[in-house]
């Protein structure tokens, strides 16, 4: 079998060329005579590949001096708790709930300290991101707590709240790298690599220097400091090594291809796609409001559980995998990260229009 479009929603496709390089370079990386995976990480070769993983991020987003890079694992979940941990220094932290992964940063955070969450689209089954007019934060909140794409709804915020002197912390697990990031805004911007940038295993963080200058309240194990983290640059146990350097050729990819402006533009174009043809369609409902769709995660449903289970049957002849919605809200759910090609999407539609056809 041949490559077939997946639309899951993580871990997800990675760019074809990657993959390939990966490939050519699996038994001897440039004349090493060994595979990256087998690598010592102390050595000067993998020295070289992580420097210039983060080399090139730096240049890719335009990451300021003033922030530090670290390549981490745990997921994004251990992140919910090393946030916390780290950063709730004075001991409480505004939270915007919009959606299963915050509520799940809000419980960790809960055994930190004081967790007040200031707004919340819970009413409306999260189909919204909470309108944050007349919100106000408390303005001794160590940090504020928000997840910019809702890889479960399909939401996306389109203008970030505006928190003034207090830390915005922001979870783009799914959108990370899927545009241009203004780093200045945030104290701390933070993604699991398996959507958009590579394997499963890598966390990429992006901290303010002054965030890391806090004392946490309590004593930590070490691999929960991230400063011991910053302080030996991603290297004070191994790290991900082999989950980097993929991380590192899809950074390659992506400076090759004109860069997140540009990025961003191919991924409206396939979003507009699918959102044109579900604006359209009698058939097909879409699940999250006009206001906050996501250019990532492309959530619908059809009137019926039994005929989005058809639905899912008839994608197999086209070969699409992954397009059964999350469990906690039922339906479809097409994921379309950086890595699919517009053919792809337009493949996706035509079976759509196909289906709609047949269910007249
Ligand atoms: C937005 C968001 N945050 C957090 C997570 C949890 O990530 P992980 O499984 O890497 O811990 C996910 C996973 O899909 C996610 O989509």
């Amino acid at each position: 079998m041949g490559r077939i479009y997946n639309f899951s929603a993580g871990p997800a496709m990675l760019p074809e060329e990657v993959l390939k390089t990966a490939a050519g370079e699996m038994l001897d990386y440039h004349g090493c005579g060994m595979s990256v995976m087998e690598m010592s990480h102390r050595s000067k070769v993998y020295q070289g590949i992580i420097d210039e993983a983060e080399a090139d991020l730096r240049k890719l987003i335009g990451i300021p001096d003033n922030y530090k890079v670290l390549f981490m694992q745990g997921g994004a979940t251990l992140a919910f708790a090393m946030i916390p941990m780290n950063f709730m220094v004075k001991g409480k932290a505004d939270y915007i709930n919009t959606g299963v992964w915050t509520k799940k940063a809000i419980k960790d955070a809960k055994l930190y300290g004081e967790v007040n969450v200031v707004a919340s689209g819970e009413e409306n089954g999260f189909k919204k991101i909470p309108d944050m007019k007349g919100v106000k934060f408390d303005k001794d909140a160590d940090y504020v707590y928000m997840c910019d794409n809702n890889t479960i709804y399909g939401s996306k915020w389109k203008e970030y709240p505006e928190t003034g002197d207090i830390p915005l912390i922001n979870d783009m697990s799914s959108c990370f790298l899927s545009e241009p990031i203004d780093v200045k805004k945030f104290g701390m911007i933070y993604a699991g690599a398996q959507k958009n940038v590579g394997p499963a295993g890598v966390t990429i963080c992006i901290i303010r220097e002054d965030l890391l200058a806090r004392t946490p309240r309590n004593p930590l194990p070490a691999y929960l400091d991230y400063r011991l983290h910053a302080e030996n640059g991603s290297m004070y146990n191994t790290p991900p090594t082999y989950g980097i350097y993929i991380c590192g050729l899809v950074f390659k990819w992506l400076l090759a291809n004109g860069g997140l402006a540009k990025r961003k533009e191919i991924n409206e174009e396939k979003a507009k796609i699918l959102y044109d043809y579900l604006d359209k369609s009698k058939l097909f409902i879409p699940y999250v409001d006009k206001s906050c769709r996501s250019l990532m995660n492309v959530t619908f449903r059809t009137p019926s559980e039994e005929m989005d289970a058809e639905f899912l049957e008839g994608a197999k002849k086209y070969k699409f995998t992954n397009l059964k919605g999350h469990r906690s809200t039922g339906g479809l759910r097409a994921s379309i990260y950086n890595a699919m090609p517009i053919d792809g999407v337009k493949a996706l539609v035509a079976y759509m229009k196909e289906f709609e056809e047949a269910h007249k």
